[in-house]
């Protein structure tokens, strides 16, 4: 059976992005192998340093995964430092990491670019990242597209653990990335993200996700007229949380013209709203059980425990230290 294995940090509101990009493709595969997800809270101190709000995230993102489907009679659900294994994997790792490939990753370039301090451990984030994976002998990670170099960046270390060391020690993971949600973009236009203020999320109150679609910027074509498909975030959005009967009568009525931008908007509101109805209802079922789901977590980390320890087990063994 196959081990798949993701992860989110607790830094934020769950987003569309993070939903249709990483959580209903990890939901899916439940079904198909045996499902390790986590809540990745030490990736977060790179940018979370209230320790409050790390808290208040961790829970939130537990309901979240929880609300969306995750089952955890079928998959193992944890915190990630609740396996301290994995800092030991990653410091071992990281004397296998090339410097400048770090230096020269995508997100530590875009973080730094947009003001975030280049500390080191935003800098050894990916090797911490290969230690998720790799820990738990994964062999499927779905994520979206902005996360296609950390798993590259993850394959390749584990090939030089294992040319180093002379033994297939690590198994080399795939990624999954589904290519039609493998980029949901925000309401402006660029990639839908936390940290870029462009996201709708899931579970926003009812007026605040209402405000926020009607606020998506279109351009200045007049009702009567025909509007632009190609590159429209209304029709992009819609696509993801309408039927597709839906999907298509609002792309034929941007091509007919005759119906206007705030029209569409209410239309993809109350789809988004429609969309997500089963998942609130159940997230209001669990954060009314907060015991369930600390039990829920403490289950999963001693099951992801047992795992990590054999492999690190392993990894100890081949590098000298036992
Ligand atoms: P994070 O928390 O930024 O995002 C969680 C998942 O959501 C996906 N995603 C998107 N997909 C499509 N369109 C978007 N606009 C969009 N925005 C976010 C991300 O690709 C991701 O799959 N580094 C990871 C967390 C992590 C991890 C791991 C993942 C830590 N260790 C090990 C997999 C395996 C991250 O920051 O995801």
């Amino acid at each position: 059976m196959k081990r798949i294995l993701s992860g989110i940090q607790p830094s934020g509101a769950l987003h569309l992005g993070n939903y249709f990009g990483m959580m209903r493709p990890a939901v899916a595969l439940q079904a198909e192998g045996d499902a390790f997800y986590f809540i990745a809270d030490l990736h977060a101190l790179t940018t979370v340093h209230d320790p409050a709000a790390l808290r208040g995230h961790v829970r939130d993102t537990a309901l979240d995964f929880l609300a969306c489907g995750l089952d955890p009679a079928r998959s193992c659900f944890f915190r990630q430092s609740d396996v301290p294994e994995v800092t030991e994997l990653a410091w071992i790792l990281s004397t296998a990491m090339p410097m400048s490939r770090l230096e020269l990753a995508h997100s530590f370039k875009d973080k730094t670019a947009r003001g975030l301090e280049a500390s080191h451990g935003l800098l050894s984030y990916p090797v911490l990242m290969a230690a998720d994976i790799l820990l738990y002998d994964s062999d499927l990670v779905p994520v979206g597209r902005d996360q296609k170099q950390h798993l590259e960046i993850t394959r390749d270390l584990a090939q030089r653990f294992n040319d180093r060391y002379g033994a297939p020690v690590l198994r080399l993971p795939e990624a999954l990335i589904a290519e039609s949600t493998a980029v949901v973009p925000g309401l402006d236009g660029q990639k839908m993200s936390k940290s870029y203020g462009n996201a709708l999320e899931l579970f926003a109150e009812e007026k605040a996700l209402r405000k926020k679609v009607m606020g998506i910027v279109t351009d200045s074509t007049p009702v009567e007229s025909p509007k632009p498909t190609e590159g429209s975030i209304l029709l992009a959005l819609h696509r993801l949380v309408a039927s597709p009967e839906d999907a298509a009568r609002m792309e034929d009525e941007h091509r007919a013209g005759g119906v206007g931008y705030g029209d569409f908007k209410k239309r993809l509101f109350a789809a988004t709203w429609e969309y997500f109805a089963p998942m609130r209802a159940k997230r209001a079922e669990w954060a009314a059980d907060p015991a369930a789901v600390d039990e829920v977590l403490r289950a999963g980390a001693a099951k992801a425990r047992g795992v990590a320890t054999e492999v690190l087990a392993r990894v100890r063994q081949a590098c000298g230290l036992r």
